[in-house]
């Protein structure tokens, strides 16, 4: 599916295009179509890829904060616009809470208002998190909304912020009829992940051989999702009109495992012996998150497909090989 993307020769922008995410959706969408990548590379996962020698692909630099900016590369060709574009990871919030609300919520504002513009627009993709279901979310759907989350700890501003960015979508799909969809994904990993994450984290110790260090007890569960799966549900969320004015959560409930038992599957996988170590953080942390992704099966007949020891070959495979480490 990823290699027979049915859509050809549109203009795309992808905000965050130089993240993890967008990075990956711009490496299949841009082989037939024109991309325009937004992103001020706070991080920059281009740097690891041949993306930036394709001719269809241009870079604006640039920051979703800065209207005027953001206003000039809206060419009025484009069709599909996706906003990857946040400050995201819990590490990386807790450190700079100020800045992820600011981009987080006037981030998608300023697309929104901007996109308003472009009469072609056929799909604006708004991309949320699973961490919207706060602390105990087991097999939730996207009506399952319990709210558990608080402005009082920190944390919570990321989830906040990007409920925040939902609504802001969905009310510009009722009141100006803009052609959006919501997606919530669940703990995404795999090549190119230059960001945080635990897989990121434990991969890139692991293949050091340096401690593995889980936060807390490591029975904490999670889904974890290979990337090339969210990006089939991304795309099957362009191809298919069904899916403008929904939400849906992405994510592999096939792929369940305590954090614990993800450290000891990548020590075994990269052969390494590195211990693993455990520290308290002095946050709260989310206890289960499974997901139900009924709702996309049943619109879009989104599966995914990669289990969790073929997604992590691969990702250790492609981290070895970065790091210069080979045995
Ligand atoms: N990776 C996951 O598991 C996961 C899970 C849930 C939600 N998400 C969401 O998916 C989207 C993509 O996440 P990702 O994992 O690729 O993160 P990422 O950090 O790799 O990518 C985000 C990109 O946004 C850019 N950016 C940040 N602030 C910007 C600004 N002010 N202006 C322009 N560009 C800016 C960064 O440079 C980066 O390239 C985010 O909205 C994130 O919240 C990701």
């Amino acid at each position: 599916m990823i290699n027979g993307f049915g859509i050809t020769g549109k203009k795309f922008l992808i905000t965050g295009g130089a993240g993890f995410i967008g990075s990956s959706l711009a490496r299949i969408i841009s082989k037939n179509n024109e991309v325009i990548i937004f992103d001020n590379l706070h991080n920059n996962a281009l740097k690891n890829t041949s993306l930036t020698d394709n001719p269809n692909l241009r870079i604006v630099t640039g920051n979703v904060l800065d209207y005027s900016t953001l206003e000039k590369s809206m060419d009025p060709d484009i069709e599909y616009l996706i906003h990857c574009a946040a400050i995201a990871g819990v590490d990386t919030v807790l450190k700079n809470p100020i800045l992820t609300l600011n981009v987080n919520i006037n981030g998608v504002f300023n697309i929104f208002k901007a996109a308003g513009k472009l009469t072609r627009l056929k799909r604006i993709i708004d991309f949320s998190t699973s961490e919207i279901y706060g602390k105990h979310a087991e097999n939730v759907d996207e009506k399952a909304l319990n709210l558990s989350i608080s402005p009082e700890e920190l944390r919570w501003s990321y989830a906040i912020s990007k409920l925040s960015g939902e609504a802001i979508a969905r009310t510009y799909y009722i009141h100006e009829k803009m052609p959006t969809v919501t997606i919530r994904p669940f703990n995404i990993f795999g090549p190119n992940q230059i960001g945080v994450g635990a897989v990121h984290n434990f991969v890139t110790h692991a293949i050091k051989e340096l401690p593995i260090i889980i936060n807390n007890n490591g029975s904490q569960v999670r889904s974890w999702c290979y990337i090339d799966d969210l990006v089939k549900g991304v795309l099957l969320t362009l191809e298919n009109d069904i899916a403008v004015g929904q939400v849906y959560n992405i994510g592999n409930p096939d792929n369940t495992l305590t954090v614990y038992e993800l450290a000891r599957m990548i020590k075994l996988i990269s052969e390494s012996s590195s211990r693993i170590e455990y520290r308290e953080t002095n946050y709260p942390d989310v206890e289960l998150r499974i997901p139900k992704i009924d709702h996309a099966y049943e619109q879009l007949k989104f599966e995914p497909e990669i289990n969790m020891e073929e997604g992590l070959k691969r990702t250790i495979e492609w981290y070895k090989i970065k790091n210069g480490v080979f045995h």
